[in-house]
């Protein structure tokens, strides 16, 4: 049994790098150690929040100094390729938030850079440690539904607040929502049924026109299989943050989502008078959508134990290529594009 702590380091601090400060410090296997935000006002609040007397404001200072093993980035996805690239050349682990990179060009430089490095390297595809889409995944694993025939997810958000100087609103490295956010929904249904061999997709906006990207896009998916899906991103849609998620099967249904306590588990039955019904049952299940001490704790057990991380950056590539082919469909008013996977 192995007692020694893996040392984190966590960059960007104001919100995600935040939850993920907490959800270290509390495992037993791992510890933050140094911190690192470019706002100083921020930096030394969380500093002075965390009992820590030492941040950093600039990036490069702290991988220069040490005193951590891995490296976690809750930075914006336009400066995910720098660091991540920097960290693993510096010898980090690198735990990524999704999505990967937002163009394939930078995905493909996070790819090689993990080719020439010794150190683990994961992409932070939360959904995967969801407690109902695991459930979900077993569910459909064990054959519970019989085989995939439609499967369909959507990420519904509304980042109608956020001013044009946000990040996520960039005009010139742009943030496309089905990249940024949709990327949760594509990153499911992948996990659930491989990876698509053609996307057609329409997007539009209508709440932000002024809006550098789209805010809707919807996609229809060939998966592996003859499994066809679709996926539905809308970040100014009204109404609560869901990942409404159904999938059918030729002996049943899972209906479920990241923020109800219960998923839905219809299978089809015949009664002894001929007649089709689909009894339903709900099993429990913990809400837990930003489930990052789960990811936390892989990262922590493998580097501890040297196992292979799930979502590597090579996983993390093929999501962004599939919301890629997304964008690029869309802009050709809904032509089938192929996601450029990297090998
Ligand atoms: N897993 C999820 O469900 C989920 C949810 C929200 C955000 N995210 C992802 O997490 C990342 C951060 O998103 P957020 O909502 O926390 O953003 P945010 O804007 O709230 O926080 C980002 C922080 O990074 C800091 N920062 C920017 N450049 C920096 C640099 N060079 N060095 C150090 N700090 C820097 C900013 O000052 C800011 O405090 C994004 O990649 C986003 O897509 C994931």
């Amino acid at each position: 049994m192995n007692d020694k702590k893996v040392k984190f380091a966590v960059v960007g601090l104001k919100s995600i790098g935040n939850a993920y400060v907490l959800a270290t410090n509390k495992l037993p296997n791992a510890e933050v150690t140094a911190i690192c935000e470019n706002n100083e006002e921020i930096a030394k609040k969380r500093a002075a929040e965390y009992g820590m007397d030492k941040y950093y404001t600039d990036f490069y200072e702290m991988i220069k100094d040490g005193g951590f093993d891995c490296v976690i980035l809750g930075t914006p996805d336009q400066i995910h390729m720098e660091h991540s690239v920097a960290a693993l050349e510096a010898g980090y682990h690198v735990l990524c938030e999704k999505p990967l990179a937002l163009t394939m060009e930078e995905c493909e430089k996070i790819v090689e850079a993990t080719k020439k490095s010794d150190k683990k390297f994961m992409t932070g595809q939360v959904c995967r440690k969801a407690p109902a889409f695991i459930k979900a995944k077993e569910l459909v694993d064990n054959g519970e539904i019989g085989e995939l025939t439609f499967i369909e997810s959507e990420y519904a958000h509304d980042y109608s607040y956020m001013n044009k100087a946000h990040w996520r609103l960039d005009p010139v490295k742009l943030r496309h929502g089905v990249i940024g956010g949709g990327c949760h929904a594509i990153d499911l249904l992948r996990w659930i049924a491989g990876n698509p061999e053609k996307v057609m997709a329409l997007a539009n906006k209508k709440a932000n026109p002024d809006w550098p990207v789209d805010e809707n896009t919807i996609a229809i998916m060939q998966f592996p299989n003859n499994v066809i899906g679709k996926i539905f991103c809308g970040t100014a849609v009204k109404r609560e943050y869901t990942m409404r998620t159904c999938l059918y099967g030729t002996k049943g249904t899972i209906i479920c989502d990241n923020t109800s306590p219960d998923l839905t588990l219809f299978r089809h039955a015949v009664t002894d008078n001929g007649q089709n019904i689909y009894p339903d049952v709900k099993i429990p299940v913990e809400i837990n959508n930003h489930n990052l001490s789960a990811e936390v704790a892989e990262m922590a057990d493998a580097i501890l134990n040297d196992k292979e991380i799930e979502c590597t950056a090579l996983e993390g590539s093929k999501t962004v290529a599939v919301a890629n082919a997304c964008v690029m469909s869309a802009a050709q008013g809904g032509a089938p594009v192929e996601p450029p996977y990297l090998k």
